[in-house]
């Protein structure tokens, strides 16, 4: 079967990059990054007369094949997902397995997606600019001239010049990340030179760059550990950071060694970004990135850090070979976060975060009603489709279940995590493919189990599971009830009486939430919105009085507390509030630029006022990163000039 990346337009088949060297200048005044990129490519056929790679809004300087200038380069039109391929012809036709040298001298431009660079005003300290990157899934050709596929793993090194601390996805060469802030120069002046190489192949999505005034704190790492671990933020959210990060990052790092093997990148630090950051976090290698909402003050929100670390070894270990088999990223790094959190915690809470995912699942596939190649497993990208449409809760969820279902069905857990284990070992520093994965998993099996365990296999409807569309998993899945049960009866009481139109009359109390943690507030949440006929408006403000909803700082139950009521009488009630929350012109002061917030909640609103959710998003547009901009506007309907 020919599989090849349906997202670049490189010729990574033919000749391939090994290494990379970047050398880089951060220019804050113009809010661009200047300098070159020096590919260390392999022939992987006879007769290679070029090598394409992949960019978007680059300015391309000159290129150098060998040492030697060339002229003849090209920069091909631009698509709108996949940019414009540069096109390199080399000088000797190469031959499967010699090496070639290309050194491109180029500048990012302001209409790239990978980079944000923010104002002093959109920091914490608001006193000096800042820069980050979203390279995953096609945005690092919006940064580097790259062959930009996650089949394709390189290893890099990096010198960047920046008047501000620069962090990569590497381990730092010089200055050390534990000697004095800046090397001791003036920060925001002074220019000083950063050495950082990662040594580990990694698929370019996975390239990350972040620059402003930061500051390191370490962690404590558990004895016989040769790695390190600390936490990177602004000065102004460095006791909040470490506090939120400090006394479970690295026990969940140890855990996660436990059942997957030795953690290979030297370095796991965590970087909390300013608010515009799009995700939840990014699994960046040696530096998670984090939203800034995990700073929650009681440090119920690090499943997050769970999830990032376990990428470690599903997704930067055992990488996708391309968007159609993302979720063997997803679904597999969700599936194991569970399994630690019934490791670290209990059963109980593994079943809760599945039933919290189980709701983000059913949510997902309904929303691609119209687009029902989005609610497959695996998805069967067109050429140039753009995956960041086609992002979504299946391939987390439909994922996770599917692995638990296989598991269920191989005997559980005992059976199933020395197979991980094998797996991992197979596939560590691989970009592979579904039936790569599938063909082990019987493989393994067939040696270690024989004919029952193969029977057990052949019993699972891999099709259906791995190929269909629908509204709902192909098989019903049962979860461990125990922590949503109290969460669940809470809210059935409230769905009882809703006929009671006497609010005076109803005896709840503030203190109905004292025994319920953050994950069973959110399932009280859903749960509200799950029946079919909402709360009277009545109920709602009372709700909202006893619980205090709208006041929360956890963003997590914010923005559920929105969507149910948005959904309700009490809609035209909130909708303002909700409009101002997510941009932050109010208490919050800042906008709430994590898409899994700030998108729901727009569509919420635009349902109710449609007029109100454009101009809301208009006054704030430009704070929101580039490719969550792009993912507001088309949800509202909105026509944004073409990337
Ligand atoms: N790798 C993803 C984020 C991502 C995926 C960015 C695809 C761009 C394209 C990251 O590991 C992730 O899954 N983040 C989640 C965290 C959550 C599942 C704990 C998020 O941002 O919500
Ligand atoms: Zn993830």
């Amino acid at each position: 079967m020919h599989d090849a990346d349906p997202t670049s337009q490189s010729n990574y088949l033919q000749i391939a990059t090994n290494h990379i060297t970047f050398d880089w200048t951060v220019d804050f005044d113009n809010k661009v990054i200047i300098g070159t990129a020096t590919h260390d490519l392999v022939a992987k056929a006879d007769e290679v007369s070029e090598a394409i790679f992949d960019t978007s809004y680059l300015h391309i300087e000159g290129v150098k094949v060998g040492g030697n200038a060339v002229q003849d380069f090209t920069l091909g039109p631009k698509h709108e997902v996949m940019g414009s391929a540069l096109r390199v012809p080399l000088p000797r036709t190469a031959s499967a397995g010699s090496s070639i040298s290309v050194e491109i001298t180029y500048r990012t431009t302001a209409n790239g997606t990978a980079l944000q660079f923010l104002e002093k005003e959109q920091t914490q300290g608001k006193s000096f600019p800042f820069l980050f990157s979203q390279c995953q899934p096609t945005h690092a050709r919006d940064l580097a001239p790259v062959q930009d596929t996650p089949s394709v793993k390189v290893t890099y090194s990096a010198s960047v010049r920046s008047v501000l601390p620069v962090l990569l996805s590497a381990r730092r060469v010089s200055p050390p990340s534990d000697g004095p802030a800046h090397d001791g120069k003036v920060i925001g002046k002074d220019e000083v030179v950063y050495m950082y190489d990662q040594p580990t192949p990694i698929p370019s999505y996975l390239l990350a760059i972040a620059a402003g005034n930061l500051q390191y704190q370490p962690f404590q790492v558990p004895e016989g550990k040769l790695w390190k671990s600390g936490v990177w933020s602004e000065p102004e959210l460095m006791a909040d950071s470490f506090w939120e990060f400090s006394r479970d990052t690295t026990s969940f790092l140890a855990a996660a060694e436990d059942i997957a093997g030795p953690y290979q990148f030297g370095v796991y630090d965590l970087l909390v970004l300013p608010p515009s950051f799009p995700y939840g976090g990014m699994e960046n290698p040696c530096l998670t990135f984090v939203t800034p909402t995990l700073l929650a003050g009681d440090r119920s929100l690090t499943d997050v850090v769970i999830h990032e670390l376990t990428h470690s070894w599903f997704g930067n270990g055992i990488t996708h070979a391309h968007a159609s088999h993302f979720w063997l990223n997803e679904g597999w790094t969700t599936y194991i976060e569970r399994v630690l959190l019934q490791i670290i915690h209990s059963p109980a809470h593994r079943g809760l975060s599945s039933i919290i995912g189980y709701k983000a699942l059913l949510d997902a596939l309904a929303l691609f009603e119209d687009k029902p190649k989005y609610q497959k497993l695996v998805v069967d990208f067109d050429y140039g489709e753009n995956p960041d449409s086609a992002y979504s809760r299946v391939p987390y969820d439909k994922g996770a279940n599917f692995l638990l279902h296989i598991e269920r069905t191989l005997g559980g857990l005992e059976v199933f995590l020395p197979y991980v284990k094998d797996y991992i070992a197979t596939y560590m520093g691989h970009s592979i493919t579904t039936e790569i994965w599938k063909n082990h998993l019987y493989a393994y099996f067939q040696k270690n189990g024989g004919e029952v365990k193969i029977k057990a296999l052949n019993s699972i409807n891999w099709d259906a599971w791995l190929h269909q569309s629908g509204l709902d998993l192909p098989v019903k899945m049962e979860y461990d009830l125990t922590l949503a049960n109290p969460a669940n009866a809470l809210a059935d009481r409230w769905y009882e009486s809703r006929h009671t139109m006497d609010i005076s009359k109803l005896d709840f109390k503030a203190s109905d939430l004292d025994n319920l943690d953050a994950n069973q507030r959110a399932v009280f949440l859903e749960r509200l919105e799950s029946y079919n006929e909402s709360l009277p408006a009545p109920h709602l403000f009372h709700l909202d009085k006893l619980y205090s909803f709208s006041k929360t700082l956890s963003a997590e139950i914010r923005f559920r507390f929105y969507n149910l009521v948005l959904k309700s009488q009490a809609a035209k009630h909130f909708v303002q509030e909700a409009a101002n929350w997510v941009i932050g012109v109010d208490a919050t002061g800042v906008i709430k630029g994590r898409m899994k917030f700030c998108r729901p909640v727009f569509r919420a609103m635009s349902k109710v006022d449609h007029d109100l959710a454009i101009s809301t998003f208009r006054q704030a547009q430009t704070q929101f990163h580039p490719i969550a901009q792009s993912l507001i506007a088309q949800d509202l309907g909105l026509n944004l000039a073409e990337r």
